[in-house]
């Protein structure tokens, strides 16, 4: 049977810096606060005119040039996004256009921070079955267009970024291991886009993210066939350093096992298990051959898991 696997990987952020203390300035929050109770430390904002379909071009060019993949050759794009440049037409419609990928099916995908999991999943399907080749799959946000920024609770905590992963065939032993992704659409309303802007109940998603972060990996590493001790790093949607580590406490890793990308981006939704994957490769973080589990959890409520071996 074919395995499904990532090729390459690129990624691109919001074009503005800002860090905690310019919250400091503007809002009743504290660098303190802000670090204590999330690990972000600063954030990248897009400026007006840069939008998410900006961001996944250059995240997905640079996938591309790193899986030594051509635009011709991509037979499907799926891009994984909550806040496209418009409702219609789609993010990977116009990707599609400007990559010169005159040969590529395209859809945008809507499952929040778990986007991208959802995305490559969707990804492994179409190559295993042996219907396409190659697939290019990202996850995109421009959080701060649907961000109140005059509200502490949400306003600090998300940043703007594209990560893209291209995915093709690879040997037998390396690639996709499993996935799990699932739903509960009763606890939609914790965080949920009212009007313009992001609504969010952080304590109960707070809640949620813990139990689900924790359940989905393990789930995974089991229907993988292997146990914690297999996994080399773990790579969580990046949204609180507090969520993340008490997933990495329930597989049992050690610190320097886990990405913390989440100090520099903030939460990028879709967007921030890419761009960790691309910061953790050229860190020297994720090597072949590793077992790496993805997970993540979002608005829906949905969420998702994969383990995989990275490499060709
Ligand atoms: O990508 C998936 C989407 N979302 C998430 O993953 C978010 C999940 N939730 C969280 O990360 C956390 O719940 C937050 C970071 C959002 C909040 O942290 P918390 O420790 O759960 O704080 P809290 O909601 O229990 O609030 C504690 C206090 C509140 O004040 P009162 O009501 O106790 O007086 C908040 O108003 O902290 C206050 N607060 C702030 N204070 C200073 C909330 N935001 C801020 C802020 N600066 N920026």
């Amino acid at each position: 049977m074919t395995k499904a696997g990532i090729l390459g990987m690129g990624s691109s952020v919001g074009d503005q810096l800002v860090t905690n203390l310019d919250f400091e300035k503007r809002l009743d929050t504290t660098d303190e606060w802000i670090r204590t109770r999330t690990g972000i430390e600063e954030r990248r904002m897009a400026s007006e005119n840069r939008k998410s379909s900006h961001m996944a071009l250059e995240a997905a060019k640079d996938a591309l040039e790193q899986a030594n993949v051509s635009a011709e050759e991509i037979d499907l794009i799926v891009v994984a996004t909550v806040t496209p440049d418009m409702a219609f037409p789609s993010v990977s419609a116009m990707i599609q256009d400007q990559l010169g990928a005159k040969n590529a099916a395209a859809m945008d995908i809507s499952a929040a921070c778990a986007g991208f999991i959802y995305g490559i999943v969707t990804a492994q399907q179409f190559i295993e079955n042996g219907a396409y080749q190659h697939v290019l799959v990202v996850g995109v946000e421009k959080l701060s267009a649907v961000t109140d920024m005059e509200d502490r609770n949400t306003a600090v905590l998300f940043g703007d970024g594209a990560g893209a992963a291209v995915l093709g065939p690879v040997s037998e032993e390396k690639g996709i291991l499993a996935f799990e992704l699932g739903s509960d659409g009763s606890g939609g309303m914790h965080i949920h886009l009212q009007d313009k802007f992001i609504f969010m109940n952080g304590r109960e998603v707070f809640k949620f993210a813990v139990r689900q972060m924790g359940e989905s990996a393990l789930g995974v590493i089991e229907k993988a066939g292997l146990t914690k001790e297999d996994v080399d790093f773990l790579v969580p949607h990046q949204a609180n350093i507090r969520i993340m580590e008490s997933a990495r406490e329930r597989l049992g890793l050690p610190p320097e096992k886990m990405s913390t990308t989440v100090k520099k981006y903030g939460n990028t939704s879709s967007a921030s298990i890419p761009i960790a994957l691309v910061e953790e490769l050229k860190n020297g973080k994720i090597k072949d051959g590793d077992t790496v589990v993805l997970v993540g959890f979002g608005a829906g409520l949905v969420w998702g898991a994969v383990a995989l071996r990275w490499g060709r």
